[in-house]
């Protein structure tokens, strides 16, 4: 079989077997999305669960946290690690409290431009949030894609980085964009793990490029330096 149905395909993996009811899903609220996303980008959800509870309770809302010191968001963090991250959250929040009202951009292209946020962060909070049909490239989705691919570009290559990234917009389904995000992200954290592939769970194997070639695991290429 081939990729046609992929999107469709991991839709309808995620409404049978997706995470469903994570505190960050289930809202539109993109100040909550964002702050999931940044928290997740380098932590495990175990480890984000308290911290995000906690981050809520204490700033409500974007304009609370932007109202708050960096030191009292920085001590908030402590055990988070990569406080760089911390200090964009504030720095995001005050533009948004500042530059935009109170309110974040509605468009990939707009979140983009704000501090800590990247090209998949923005583009996961406007599929989330907005609907919008974009494609998100974080580390499980590379892999995940790699394989699916047979992609035997070097990734650490911005040419090979480039091409993936029009791979992953091109693999878009036409509808549910926002399940479709949060499908990638459980295949890459739950199934199409770095250990190992598990394709006999895996709503995809038939129409994995790197399944048929026999040998998925070999994506993503590490060239040796
Ligand atoms: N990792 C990054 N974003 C995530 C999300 N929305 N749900 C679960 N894990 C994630």
């Amino acid at each position: 079989a081939g990729l046609e149905d992929f999107g469709q395909t991991v839709v309808a993996w995620q409404r049978q077997h997706g995470r469903n009811t994570l505190p960050w899903q289930n809202t539109r609220d993109p100040y909550r999305v964002w702050l999931s996303e940044i928290m997740l980008q380098q932590t495990q959800v175990s480890t984000v669960l308290g911290y995000y509870e906690r981050f809520l309770a204490r700033w409500p809302r974007v304009t609370d946290l932007a109202a708050a010191t960096l030191d009292e968001v920085l001590a908030q963090w402590a055990g988070l690690g990569y406080y760089s991250r911390a200090r964009n959250l504030h720095a995001c929040a005050r533009t948004v409290a500042e530059q935009h009202g109170g309110e974040f951009p509605r468009t990939a292209a707009g979140l983009q431009m704000l501090p800590g946020i990247g090209r998949s962060t923005a583009a996961a909070i406007a599929a989330f949030c907005f609907g919008e049909r974009v494609a998100i490239l974080d580390g499980n989705v590379k892999r995940v894609l790699s394989r699916v691919l047979a992609f035997d570009g070097d990734l650490a290559s911005s040419a090979a980085e480039k091409r993936v990234w029009d791979h992953a917009t091109a693999l878009l389904p036409q509808q549910h964009v926002d399940r479709y995000t949060q499908g990638l992200m459980d295949l890459g954290s739950g199934i199409c793990t770095a250990r190992s592939p598990n394709c006999l769970l895996c709503p995809v194997q038939p129409m994995c490029r790197g399944q048929q070639q026999g040998d998925p695991a070999r994506f993503p290429v590490k060239t040796r330096k």
